[in-house]
């Protein structure tokens, strides 16, 4: 499997080629909520990629005779509207790379995961988007990726990166921007190989968009000291995974998902967000969590659905508790996921 192609060689000797494109999701323990012009965070964010949620983009490029026609589908339909994100993105991506416009380009996406279940498609698309475009014009350097995967989505930029990424400045990384994201990489063996389990209370869409919500941010009473305290988060945060403290990890991510909501709850317009059954999935969660001592904490999204991040030794027990608990009544489905290796290109491709 090849992690990088240079396609633009390729593109002098063939007339058409096949490669695909496999982005993970991924999902923040430290939240980037809130964002400036040109999709600039207020705060950085630090995230766990995924594995098993991911986008699949299948790419189908010739050279045009004329100007070149751009082609999206969707499991292999051709979509009736363009996605707005994505067309901005082909667009920003075209007025700094005008040669792609010699080309007739096609592009099928699909996600191995359901809609509405809590992880976030516009982090892998957007990815897949970006990677796969610049493969095409041989840029191999994945801070512009990022940069430009970012401007698709603002996650979407932290999805490249295999285990944790970091996106936005911050004292507690030289690498740190606000353009890209980079990988994190000082954290303790117990960190490593971290296992999430998505407890989809709610399969129901998002009654507000990720857009909107930063909207909020900008007129929001608690704005600046939320971006200050996201700072310190993060640096309590970046404390544990170095020394391996599972205690202060759990304390920072639980808080960190704690304040997203409650932002969103104290804006103007409010939102909630969270359901009862995100509510009482957390109560009881806390309360096994800290009886039985298990390396696991819960985090959210901009929605219902709850990540529960534990360490890889704790999968069997956390498994069989959520089985247990749904044995027992509690409605929920499961996803099961790890952290993933970050984005690469199939050349050629595969089926899923
Ligand atoms: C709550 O990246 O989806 O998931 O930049 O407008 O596309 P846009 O927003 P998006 O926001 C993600 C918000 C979040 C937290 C996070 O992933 O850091």
């Amino acid at each position: 499997m090849a992690r990088f192609i240079n396609l633009r060689e390729l593109a002098q000797t063939t007339t058409g080629w096949h490669y695909q494109v496999r982005a993970p999701s991924n999902i923040a323990l430290i939240k980037y909520w809130g964002k400036k012009a040109a999709q600039l965070p207020c705060n950085p964010s630090l995230s766990m990629t995924l594995a098993q949620a991911y986008t699949q983009s299948d790419f189908d490029v010739t050279r045009a005779q004329k100007e070149g026609e751009l082609e999206f589908l969707l499991e292999g339909h051709k979509k009736s509207g363009f996605d707005s994100k994505a067309l901005k993105l082909w667009q920003l991506i075209c007025s700094k790379y005008p040669e792609l416009l010699n080309y007739n380009i096609r592009i099928d996406t699909r996600n191995t995961f359901p809609h509405g279940a809590g992880i976030a498609s516009s982090a892998s698309g957007m990815a897949a988007l970006a990677l796969g475009l610049l493969a095409l014009v041989g840029e191999s350097d994945l801070k512009v990726i990022s940069s430009f995967a970012r401007l698709g989505s603002g996650s979407a930029c932290r999805s490249l990166y295999p285990n944790f990424a970091l996106w936005g400045q911050s004292e507690i990384s030289a690498a740190s921007s606000d353009d890209y994201a980079c990988e994190y990489p000082e954290y303790h063996a117990d960190f490593s190989q971290l296992r999430d389990a998505i407890v989809i209370v709610s399969g129901e869409e998002k009654s507000v968009s990720s857009s909107q919500g930063h909207d909020l941010m900008k007129t929001h009473p608690y704005g600046q000291r939320r971006f200050e305290v996201a700072r310190q988060n993060l640096k309590t945060l970046s404390a544990a995974l170095k020394s391996g403290d599972w205690n202060s990890f759990i304390e920072v991510v639980e808080r960190e998902a704690f304040e997203l909501h409650s932002l969103m709850m104290t804006g103007t317009p409010s939102y909630t967000l969270m359901t009862p059954a995100t509510l009482d999935f957390i109560i009881r969660f806390r309360k096994w969590r800290d009886q039985a001592q298990v390396k696991a904490a819960f985090t959210l999204d901009a929605g219902p659905n709850i990540h529960v991040i534990h360490a890889a030794s704790e999968a069997k027990r956390v498994q069989v508790w959520l089985e247990t608990l749904i044995a027992e009544g509690f409605s929920a489905r499961t996803l099961f996921d790890h952290m993933g290796a970050g984005a690469y290109i199939i050349a050629g491709g595969e089926s899923l």
